[in-house]
């Protein structure tokens, strides 16, 4: 399938390694110019050196923190600046958070900084672009909505779910189009740290996820670039989950 992806744009936040680093892989290997932004520089040029060496287009590098406040717009007005017109914006960048039942208000302030303020901001300065070029896709990374503890990630990744729920409304007349990927459990950094041996991740999984695995980064990756993709043009305003068949409920 042609999914018409050559020559569109597209910035890709936590870009540095995991699922973000996977999602630029891959819009790169469909002809996408791609933006890769994160804090880790050495990270993200030999993330950019490996998709060079793969023959694609090597991403412009983007070096940032999305914590200081009017992060997102430099962010977005940086990579304006460097692609002329972003086609395509994959909000990777995030976290777990999980907090006591007395987790202080500072922790919970950081937790949604990063996982639902910085995102938003970032999407509302691109948005402009893409309604003025008709073409536009927003994917967010977001999480699990079957909490079983106290994370400040949780909250935030809901937040995420609604707000694009109602954004998706109000841009789909303009050619653009708002979905969130959910992921289950996918190898990245986060994931390795806490279950860093293969036997490990299998123990985990048999309890947890009927496929009785851990996902490949590249199992959600490919779900983004096709709904980044002109093809997925009348989907929007979801949330999907990428999980094994892990979620327990219908709806
Ligand atoms: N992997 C999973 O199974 C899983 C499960 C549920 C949800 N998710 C969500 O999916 C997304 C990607 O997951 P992942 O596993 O690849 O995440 P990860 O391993 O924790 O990586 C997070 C990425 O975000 C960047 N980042 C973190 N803080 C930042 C900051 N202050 N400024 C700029 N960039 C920052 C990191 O790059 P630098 O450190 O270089 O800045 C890194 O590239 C996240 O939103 C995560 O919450 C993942």
């Amino acid at each position: 399938m042609d999914l018409k992806l050559k020559g569109k744009t597209a910035l890709v936040t936590g870009a540095s390694q995991g699922l973000g680093k996977a999602i630029a892989v891959s819009l790169a290997a469909e002809g996408v110019q791609v933006a890769i932004t994160a804090r880790r520089a050495d990270l993200l040029k030999l993330a950019a050196d490996e998709i060079q060496a793969m023959g694609y287009l090597r991403p412009v590098i983007i070096v940032a923190d999305l914590y200081p406040e009017n992060a997102s717009e430099a962010i977005a007005a940086q990579a304006l600046k460097l692609l002329g017109h972003i086609d395509i914006l994959a909000n990777s960048a995030g976290g777990s958070r999980p907090l006591p039942l007395d987790g202080p208000k500072e922790a919970w302030l950081e937790g949604m900084t990063l996982n639902f303020w910085r995102l938003r901001e970032l999407t509302h300065a691109l948005l402009p672009s893409m309604i003025e070029r008709k073409f536009g896709r927003v994917i967010n990374l977001t999480g699990t909505r079957e909490p079983r503890n106290l994370n400040a990630a949780h909250a935030a990744k809901a937040a995420v779910h609604v707000w694009s729920k109602g954004l998706s409304k109000v841009v789909a007349k303009d050619g653009v189009t708002v979905n969130c990927l959910q992921p289950g459990k996918l190898r990245s950094e986060q994931i390795d740290k806490r279950m860093p041996t293969e036997e490990a991740r299998r123990e985990w999984a048999k309890k947890e996820v009927p496929m009785e695995r851990v996902g490949e980064p590249e199992e959600l990756a490919d779900l983004a670039v096709f709904l980044a993709s002109p093809r997925a043009s009348y989907i929007s305003g979801n949330v999907i989950a990428v999980d094994g068949a892990a979620r327990f409920f219908a709806f």
